[in-house]
């Protein structure tokens, strides 16, 4: 939770932000991507909700997928955008900005092979991640799937005990920082199951993120 609070942070500082995200994970955060681009295999379209400032649309674009990188944030999608012609890959990566509560509006009714959403869910109110999921799930295909990597409210009762002692610790210092409230993804299999969709597989990638392969019940 308080990485919770550095990772809201260190997104003021865009340029530095997978630098500092991996220092303050002691390197989690990008094994934790590396997990999520392995996943894509060549000519998957690939959507990549809350992309930040890159790294997984421009591993999944190097990997040979069609990417749709969609971020609320210019100044993220400024650096997505730099990168992606440096490494001359923009022909593979469409930049959309727009809130993830919108994707319908601005997605055209594309559906994707792959949904991703690394490190965005926790940064949503309940009814706001409820809503994304449902479109990520009406933005893909029958046979695609969606990978989550997020850090999870834990559902074993003395864990969950301790994580709200520090959930109240570090409300005020993470408000001051980030002016937002900030916790683990609360009820995600719950929200999954209303959705109609399964947990395929589960990781615990250490530092309290979890990766969840994810798809539509038959
Ligand atoms: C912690 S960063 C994670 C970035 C990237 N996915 C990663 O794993 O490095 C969260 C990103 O989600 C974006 N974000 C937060 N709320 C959003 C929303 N409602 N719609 C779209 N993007 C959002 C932020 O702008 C930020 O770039």
């Amino acid at each position: 939770m308080l990485i919770y609070g550095l990772m809201k942070f260190v997104e003021q500082a865009p340029f530095h932000y997978e630098k500092f995200m991996n220092i303050i994970s002691l390197g989690r955060y990008g094994r934790s991507l590396e997990k999520l681009i392995e996943q894509v295999s060549v000519g998957d379209s690939v959507l990549d909700v809350g992309c930040g400032s890159g790294k997984v649309a421009l591993g999944c674009a190097k990997k040979g997928a069609q990417v749709v990188a969609l971020d609320s944030s210019i100044q993220m999608l400024d650096i997505l955008r730099s990168r992606a012609k440096k490494q001359s890959l923009s022909s593979n990566i469409k930049i959309v900005n727009a809130g993830s509560a919108s994707m319908d509006k601005v997605l055209n009714g594309e559906k994707f092979d792959v949904i991703i959403a690394s490190l965005m869910l926790g940064e949503l109110i309940d009814d706001l991640r409820f809503r994304t999921l449902m479109q990520m799930r009406d933005h893909l295909k029958d046979k695609g799937f969606i990978l989550i990597n997020d850090e999870l409210w834990p559902d074993v009762k003395i864990k969950a005990f301790f994580y709200n002692l520090l959930f109240c610790i570090s409300f005020i210092p993470n408000f001051l920082f980030t002016r937002t409230v900030i916790r683990p993804v609360k009820n995600l299999p719950d929200d999954l199951a209303k959705l109609n969709l399964k947990i395929d597989e589960k990781k615990n990638m250490g530092g309290g993120i979890v990766f969840l392969k994810v798809s539509k019940r038959p």
